[in-house]
């Protein structure tokens, strides 16, 4: 692991010093595997791997069929062989395997589970955490409070939290209408959400989305942040399991290229950001792909308690289909299914797939910026 890091302050969360205040951001589907996050935890920043179809992707890899928890252990386990500090990101909307991942990467000793896309209410009622540190993502005060509130009563505390503003890859925590607002810059998103951190326990608070360089994580650090959780930047370099016509798309993407996806939307209910010149996005603009459900992660219960219900289930007129469409941009299924590549608003800026060894150096300051 890298030694010392002058310009940048540890970040501690649940007593783990983490020598870079920088955590990579779980990037499903496939794109933050182990080898990325092990490539960031060796060299001192969190390394998170994403829990999205996780057991497929695993299955494959073995060429056996493994269940979520096992892909869960599988993955955290590799991804802290390399040293240093790792964890996952499961979203609370990938409701049917939500818990399973949860105790897979408990068992496997994770030092972090980021849980967002959805309120993590129940997160800590799941299995006790032990050394795990839990860190609900918020887009707001709000959230926070809520997310505290109902923690209370399970005797446990966020161990940071995880505030990701508007111009975040993924799904985002914002209305459409909202996410140009001057009050949901990340910039304003902080002070009152710093304010509610204090008040329930000091709890450190992680910024995201739209950071890009050291100065940006120097600022948001000025500010009281204790650190910050990047996805992009992370997703344009060697060790991402992003397929290279992903990656390609993320070095040709203009500021125009990227938008949110809104209808035809994803199926989760939230605004998306995509590259869009995707195959998977153009087609759904066009309507032109006829709904098949045959993944099934993002499926809710019906009034029976089965997982059948999916809003790209039956029609694709204002849905796609978000699991093939990501499983096809980590190079799962090209040849059935069309890719869909979702980015943060920084893609623009991105002009060449890195090491993660060099990205690091860049962003802790101890290389020069290259304009
Ligand atoms: C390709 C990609 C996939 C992502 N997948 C997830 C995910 O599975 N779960 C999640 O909570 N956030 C996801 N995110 C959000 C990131 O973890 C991170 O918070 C966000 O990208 C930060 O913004 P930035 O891209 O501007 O750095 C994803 C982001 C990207 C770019
Ligand atoms: S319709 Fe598509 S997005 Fe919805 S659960 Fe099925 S495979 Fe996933």
């Amino acid at each position: 692991m890298s030694e010392s890091y002058s310009h940048l302050p540890p970040l501690i969360i649940k007593g783990k010093k983490i020598t870079l205040p920088i955590v990579q951001g779980g990037m499903g589907i496939g794109v933050s595997l182990s080898p990325l996050a092990g490539a960031v935890a060796k060299e001192g920043g969190v390394g998170i791997i994403s829990s999205a179809a996780l057991d497929r992707l695993v299955s494959k890899q073995k060429g056996k069929k493994v269940s979520s928890y096992e892909a869960a252990f599988e993955e955290v386990s590799l991804a802290k062989a390399s040293g240093g500090f790792a964890g996952i990101n499961i979203m609370v909307a990938l409701v049917r395997d939500y818990e399973a991942s949860v105790k897979g990467s408990l068992d496997a000793g994770a030092d972090f589970i980021i849980s967002g896309a959805g309120l993590p209410l129940g997160l800590p009622a799941i299995q006790p955490p032990k050394d795990t540190a839990l860190i609900p993502i918020i887009s707001s005060a709000r959230a926070l409070e809520l997310i505290c509130k109902k923690w209370e009563r399970f005797g446990y505390r966020p161990d940071a939290v995880v505030l990701e503003g508007p111009l975040a890859g993924g799904h985002l925590g914002f209305k459409a209408e909202q996410i140009d607002l001057e009050s949901n810059k990340l910039e304003n998103l902080l002070p009152p959400v710093l304010d509610a951190a204090i008040k329930y326990g000091d709890i450190p608070v992680i910024v995201a989305g739209g950071i890009y360089t050291h100065a940006d994580i120097v600022r948001f650090l000025q500010m009281g942040a204790s650190g910050v959780q990047m996805g992009t930047r992370f997703l344009a370099t060697e060790e991402s399991t992003a397929s290279e016509e992903y990656k390609r798309a993320v070095i040709a993407a203009k500021e125009e290229d990227i938008v949110i996806a809104i209808d035809p939307g994803s199926p989760c209910g939230l605004p998306f950001r995509v590259i869009k010149q995707s195959a998977a996005y153009v087609s759904a603009m066009k309507k032109l792909r006829a709904p098949k459900c045959d993944k099934g992660y993002v499926l809710l219960k019906d009034d029976e308690g089965k997982f059948t219900r999916c809003l790209a289930k039956s029609s694709n007129e204002h849905h796609f289909c978000i699991c093939n469409g990501l499983l096809s941009s980590a190079g799962y299924n090209r040849d059935k299914e069309e890719p869909l590549f979702t980015v943060g608003t920084t893609a623009c800026k991105i002009n060449k797939i890195l090491p993660v060894k060099d990205l690091i150096d860049e962003l802790s300051g101890r290389v020069p910026i290259e304009s």
